[in-house]
């Protein structure tokens, strides 16, 4: 569709188009932490964060935040990957104006009038459609197939699956129809927005990354497919155990998923022997090490799952950590690396201007960010603590923690646009 224009690098020929959507996540993002101050107390004092209250929250910070970050970002990793250009810029603005329309369509209808919620979802549902075909002929054009190509595929159907399963809610709740499907609707709904969609693609994007981030000469092998492979049936077969009631069939799911998982655990730790850049890493640590922690802690759920009694709001609680904890906290990392690597081959195009550049690790201090994360990271455990705790003034000093150390982080990460 777009013609490519000649001496421009494909990363900066989308440069707005990437900034566009990661700046607009980002002010979601600021914007859920702040008031999350006020809700979170709130859901915490209700004991169930299945109110509007907590619907809006969890979309702001899921498809307003990460779902729009993921977007932005992964138009310039398709591109690395695929080693082309972006199939279409225009669409990608077509899709970020009806992506932002259906968020607040979505917002606004968890507070007010399920319509709203049909209406949001159908504009946010054409905006992925968009999305998914944009990126799908971006790949057609090399007709390349790798690890990446597969497991970008698999989220994105996750995530396609995750959008129709919530309009299938709103219409369930608005016409009272199918009532008795509408707890199995949930579950996957969140099976496959949470696990298929957001998590998929982090990991997916980490088999990549990390060895691009710590210059290591471990590259991914088919080891690849298997990661990917069983993390996903993992996921298909909880949605199917919970639609056909089979109880055993989720216990194979979350064997799938564990052995998927302790390959991709073993292949970052790999990544990590076998540095060899002598370049800090920054907050790509931070990145790092919550890939095993998230690992402990759904092995840790899945076991207390099976106790008898259980164990109250543990579901929440690890959905709280899942979105505020590992999904923020890498997304920021992650930004950490990829905001200086868009920004420094613009502001430094000709030979003439980099031969007086600032280096591209110096933009940032790694150190200092790091630990503003990690500050972050405390606060989020105040919350999750909190909440399963159930002490509201807990979860408040934690969000406000929380809110702080982000101020912090995004004025920090902000100082790349002063080169
Ligand atoms: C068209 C887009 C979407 C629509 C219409 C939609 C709709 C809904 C509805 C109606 C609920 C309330 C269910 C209930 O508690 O009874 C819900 C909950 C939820 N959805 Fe979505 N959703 C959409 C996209 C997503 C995406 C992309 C994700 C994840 C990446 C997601 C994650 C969640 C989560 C975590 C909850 C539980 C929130 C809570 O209980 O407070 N949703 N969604």
């Amino acid at each position: 569709m777009s013609k490519s224009i000649p001496k421009i690098p494909p990363n900066l020929q989308i440069l707005k188009l990437t900034f566009l959507f990661i700046g607009t996540g980002l002010s979601m993002f600021l914007g859920a932490m702040i008031v999350g101050a006020w809700l979170i107390p709130d859901l915490v004092e209700l004991s169930t964060v299945r109110t509007p209250k907590g619907w809006f929250l969890a979309h702001l910070l899921l498809l307003g935040w990460a779902t729009m970050v993921a977007m932005g970002a992964s138009f310039q990793l398709t591109q690395v990957i695929m080693r082309t250009t972006l199939f279409s810029k225009m669409l990608g603005y077509i899709q970020f104006v009806l992506h932002v329309a259906g968020v607040i369509g979505l917002m606004l209808g968890f507070y007010t009038h399920i319509a709203l919620i049909i209406v949001g979802g159908v504009s946010v549902t054409i905006a992925g459609i968009l999305y998914v075909y944009n990126l799908l002929m971006t790949c057609r054009k090399r007709k390349e197939w790798n690890v990446f190509v597969l497991g970008v595929s698999l989220s994105l159907g996750s995530y396609l699956l995750t959008i129709f399963l919530g309009i299938a809610m709103g219409m369930q709740a608005a016409l009272g129809t199918n009532a008795h499907m509408y707890e199995a609707t949930f579950h996957s709904h969140l099976w496959f927005g949470i696990a298929g969609w957001l998590s998929g693609l982090i990991i997916v994007y980490s088999l990549k990354l990390l060895p691009m981030f710590y210059v290591s000469t471990k590259k991914v092998t088919t080891s690849g497919y298997w990661i990917i492979g069983l993390y996903h049936v993992g996921v298909l077969l909880h949605v199917i155990s919970i639609w056909s009631e089979m109880q055993w069939l989720a216990h194979i799911a979350t064997g799938c998923m564990v052995v998927g998982l302790s390959l991709f655990i073993s292949y970052i730790f790999a990544v990590r022997k076998y540095r060899r850049g002598r370049l800090p890493i920054g907050t790509v640590k931070v990145a790092f090490y919550l890939l095993p922690m998230m690992f402990v802690l759904f092995i840790a759920w899945s076991i207390a799952k099976l106790l008898p009694k259980g164990i109250p709001n543990l579901t929440e609680g690890l959905i709280v950590t899942i979105i505020l904890g590992w999904f923020s906290a890498s997304i920021l990392s992650y930004l950490f690396k990829i905001i200086p690597f868009l920004w420094w081959p613009h502001r430094y195009q000709t030979k003439e201007q980099r031969k007086s550049a600032v280096l591209l690790y110096e933009m940032l201090p790694g150190n200092r960010m790091t630990i503003e994360l990690i500050g972050y990271l405390v606060g989020i455990v105040l919350v999750v603590s909190g909440f399963i705790l159930e002490n509201s003034i807990l979860a408040l000093v934690g969000q406000l923690i929380a809110v702080c150390f982000v101020v912090i982080y995004l004025m920090e990460l902000q100082k790349v646009f002063r080169y």
